[in-house]
């Protein structure tokens, strides 16, 4: 009998503060699946040839993160539904032919995390985004499926906003416009999906777009809080949240994707991350 634990990783760079390996070993403890989970560390350029190792030595499956997902999207010989109209990869799983499936599970970790944690439905909900790169086109499928009333993408080079807005129109209202231009508020959900912060920039968001009511979500997790969580603070929402629930979210499909289970969520919260 085979005792060899199936393998599986998450690829990216940087990689080394990734916290998927552990919450995918705690996956597996909950699940009582027999699963090895490791880090690996592509170079630009290297993606392809790290992958295809990875496959080649018996691997099941891969996450993939930043900068990458464009690269793991061509790589695939099918995707999901979702994948392709993001144009983006986050799971790969292995199939029987020895091909890829690639699979988009950021939007729907986005939506649990805002539905079971935040208690948040999108509905009828006035939405503004920040940013117009690759985390906002993982995100905006399922969001518009909701039905929002109205979808905002505000973004520092307005074209690439206007892009989106043009991929993604027949799913719902949307509209784009400057970081400096953005209509009036309150928004009942404001998310922050840039990567001013890795720059440590700030991105001088005006006093006019949350009230009491908005709900502030930064898909960047972290210890501390972030520059727009601090904003966020500032305007004296009620919610203000990292994307640590996303994080735990959309690996939880992952897993599903690969292993047929579904992890606890919330009790893997309160282990991974104390109060
Ligand atoms: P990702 O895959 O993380 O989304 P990306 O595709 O490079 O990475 O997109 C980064 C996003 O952060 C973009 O919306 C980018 O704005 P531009 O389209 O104008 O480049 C935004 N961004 C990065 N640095 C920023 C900054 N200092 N101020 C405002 N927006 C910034």
């Amino acid at each position: 009998m085979n005792t060899e634990p199936d393998r599986y990783a998450v690829i990216g760079n940087p990689i080394a503060h990734s916290r998927s390996p552990e919450i995918h070993q705690l996956f597996a403890d909950q699940t009582g699946e027999c699963i090895r989970y490791e880090k690996i560390l592509a170079e630009p350029g290297g993606f392809e040839a790290a992958v295809r190792q990875f496959f080649d030595a018996g691997g099941r499956g891969l996450n993939v993160t930043l900068p990458f997902k464009g690269e793991a999207f061509e790589f695939a010989a099918k995707c999901t539904d979702l994948a392709v109209h993001a144009g983006a990869v986050n799971t790969l799983i292995a199939q029987d032919d020895g091909s890829c499936l690639g699979a988009n599970t950021d939007g729907i970790g986005l939506l649990r995390d805002l539905k079971k944690t935040l208690r948040l439905s999108i509905q009828n909900k006035r939405l503004l985004i920040l940013g117009a790169g690759g985390a906002t086109r993982g995100i905006l499928e399922p969001l518009l499926q909701e039905k929002p009333l109205a979808l905002v993408i505000a973004n520092r080079t307005p074209e690439r906003g206007a892009a989106l807005v043009e991929h993604f129109r027949a799913l719902g209202p949307m509209q784009s416009c400057a970081l400096d231009a953005i209509p009036d508020g309150p928004y009942d959900l404001i998310v922050h999906a840039t990567s001013a912060a890795l720059q440590d920039q700030e991105l001088g968001l005006p006093d006019t777009l949350a009230g009491p009511g908005t709900c502030c979500y930064d898909l960047i997790y972290s210890d501390t809080p972030t520059p727009f969580m601090r904003w966020a603070k500032d305007q004296r929402v009620l919610q203000v949240t990292d994307g640590f629930g996303m994080l735990l979210e959309q690996a939880a499909e992952s897993f599903y994707l690969w292993r047929g289970k579904r992890p606890d969520t919330a009790m893997a919260c309160n282990y991974l991350r104390p109060p």
